[in-house]
């Protein structure tokens, strides 16, 4: 089986035990706590936690999907044979109860008739369970309905392996049994108690996730019953798939080999390291993240820079990397056929093309330093050129130079303060509280018309006229203009209402506001709400410093007159409104 039929056989499997497919959610979450989506059930979150009603929107309480991930804490780690950063996640899903749900003993049945359907062995399958602790019992459910399965080899875990969730700081989440399948003896440790997660060797590997969501985790860190029971379950795509083809890794499997050959030559890690973030740089773009220095966008260009270092370190020529994205773009195209590849080239052309002129400047200060180098001139090369640390000290070492990192550390910290010194008096409080209130109808507007990928690049006002800027890659249309114009006059014209609510910053996150430059917010922050004082229903939330109004219809009206670009990736609007806001 190949990877794309693998990926089929899993859906048609669910549909033909009355699962609706639903297609993949976007790799940038909804909820601002989180930088990416890194599990299938995410989407259906507030499903999972009852508060919104899965049949009535998705007509069916059966879901299953092929979800698209990204995880960013072992891009150090990328290039052994199980971590990547972009990948596939298999789910099937059984949301809330009645007498069609099902519950931990359908997902058990589901879970070992699939992989009998794909060839895996029940005698080589081993299962771990929770094993409970002093707030949360043991999962004797389970324990039984495996025994019952005629499966005995079942390991008592505890919390950190065996309770999954929540994804963001409050959510669903439960005990989890997770199957782990037997490689055989050749790929093993050979010590008498060898099993599931053996520190020593990778023979048992871990291919589903069965998670048997009862608790939801609130914000005091208490887990409380759920009011239903649901399943989550989760396959790492990747790994099912090289156990099938027989292969120690997914690189050497059908998802990368072609990339892989492509590269042709030279160190194992460095290939597959440039295989993967190829992998990963065409799903952030095509999810709407351009590079940039903070957030999502800095882990783009940190994709990017890695890719073409990579590239330089094992003598790829030119634009190596556009063929490379071309054929992942081939590999993917039937399953995700949002791809689009001029984009994709445009972007990774703009920053490759920056980043090797910063290389080469930076190698050239680097190759002019004779003696020792200061941890404070080590942060000027970082500062000035945007060269890594790493390569830094790569090259630094070559010629037997030593850095000292403290100092470059401290000097980084220095640097940071300053700079959030410099974002708190733009972002924070002072200037006009009309215009600081036009900005939040024309953020939200703004995300509604053209997408939730628009995120604020920032912001400036004065007496006259408000000025935002923000992400998105081309011009906006007349016709855009028009609408998100429309839009904010009608708020102001429904006559929306603001409260302000004062938060530790933790909270404010995990309660949808929106944030921008994350890291240099204070603890204790302010939260905006623009909504409907009658349906309750929000239109905008935000964190800001600001001062605003009571009520939008203070703003009387809204013009755009200007819409420029600001810089690479980011377009800049200029409005104003016809109310009495100067000052
Ligand atoms: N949500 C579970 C996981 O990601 C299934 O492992």
């Amino acid at each position: 089986m190949n990877s794309n039929e693998l990926r089929k056989h899993f859906l048609d499997f669910f549909e033909s035990k009355g699962h609706r497919i639903v297609p993949s959610s976007s790799l940038l979450p909804t909820d601002p706590s989180v930088l990416f989506t890194t599990a299938g059930m995410q989407q259906f979150s507030p499903y999972l936690a009852g508060e919104k009603d899965v049949v009535n929107d998705f007509g069916n309480r059966h879901l299953a999907s092929c979800q698209k991930c990204f995880r960013t804490d072992d891009i150090e780690e990328v290039g052994d044979d199980t971590h990547h950063t972009f990948f596939e996640m298999l789910g099937n899903w059984s949301i809330g109860q009645d007498e069609s749900g099902y519950f931990k003993e359908g997902a058990i049945d589901y879970a070992l008739e699939f992989l009998e359907s794909i060839g895996l062995d029940k005698s080589r399958m081993h299962i771990t369970v929770f094993g409970g602790n002093n707030v949360i019992p043991k999962d004797e459910e389970a324990i039984d309905l495996w025994k019952k399965r005629g499966i005995n080899s079942i390991k008592e875990c505890g919390f950190k392996d065996n309770f999954w969730g929540p994804v963001a700081e409050t959510g669903p989440c439960g005990p989890c049994s997770e199957i782990h399948y037997d490689r055989g003896e050749s790929f093993g440790c050979g010590r008498s108690d060898c099993g599931p997660n053996c520190d020593y060797c990778k023979r048992y590997v871990e291919i589903w996730n069965l998670v048997f969501m009862q608790y939801f985790k609130n914000k005091a860190g208490e887990y409380e019953l759920l009011s239903q029971t649901n399943i989550d379950t989760g396959i790492g795509f990747e790994r099912l798939l090289s156990i099938l083809q027989g292969k120690n890794s997914a690189y050497e499997t059908d998802l990368f080999s072609d990339v892989i050959s492509k590269i042709g030559k030279g160190d194992k890690v460095a290939c597959r390291i440039i295989a993967d973030h190829i992998r990963g740089i065409v799903f952030l773009v095509d999810a709407g993240v351009i590079p940039s220095n903070t957030g999502q966008g800095y882990i783009l260009r940190r994709l990017i820079r890695r890719t073409i270092r990579y590239g330089k370190m094992i003598e790829l020529q030119g634009d190596f990397w556009v063929p490379l994205i071309k054929l992942t773009i081939e590999k993917y195209k039937d399953v995700y056929k949002e791809i689009e590849r001029k984009k994709i080239y445009e972007i990774v052309k703009k920053e490759a093309e920056k980043f090797s002129l910063t290389l080469d400047r930076g190698l050239k200060i680097i190759n002019s330093i004779k003696g020792d180098i200061s941890g404070k001139e080590a942060f000027d090369i970082y500062q000035s050129y945007g060269f890594p640390l790493e390569m830094i000290k790569e090259e630094l070492s070559k010629k037997n130079i030593k850095l000292n990192e403290d100092e470059f550390y401290d000097e980084l910290k220095k640097h940071q303060e300053l700079s959030r010194a410099g974002a708190e008096k733009k972002f924070g409080g002072g200037s006009n509280p009309y215009l600081h209130t036009a900005t939040h109808l024309l953020h939200s507007a703004l995300r509604k018309v053209l997408g939730e990928s628009v995120r604020q690049m920032g912001s400036d006002i004065n007496d006259e006229r408000l000025r935002f800027d923000f992400s998105f890659e081309r011009k906006l249309t007349p016709e855009e203009i028009k609408a998100v114009e429309d839009l904010v006059n009608l708020k102001i014209k429904e006559g929306l209402v603001l409260k302000k609510e004062v938060m530790p910053l933790s909270e404010a996150l995990s309660s949808g506001a929106l944030s921008f430059f994350k890291e240099r917010y204070p603890e204790e922050v302010s939260v905006w709400t623009i909504y409907d004082k009658d349906s309750g229903e929000i239109f905008s939330k935000e964190i800001c410093g600001g001062e605003h109004i009571d009520n939008v219809s203070k703003l009387e009206s809204f013009k755009i007159i200007k819409e420029e670009s600001s810089s690479r990736g980011v377009r800049r609007i200029k409005a104003i409104c016809q109310g009495k806001y100067t000052i």
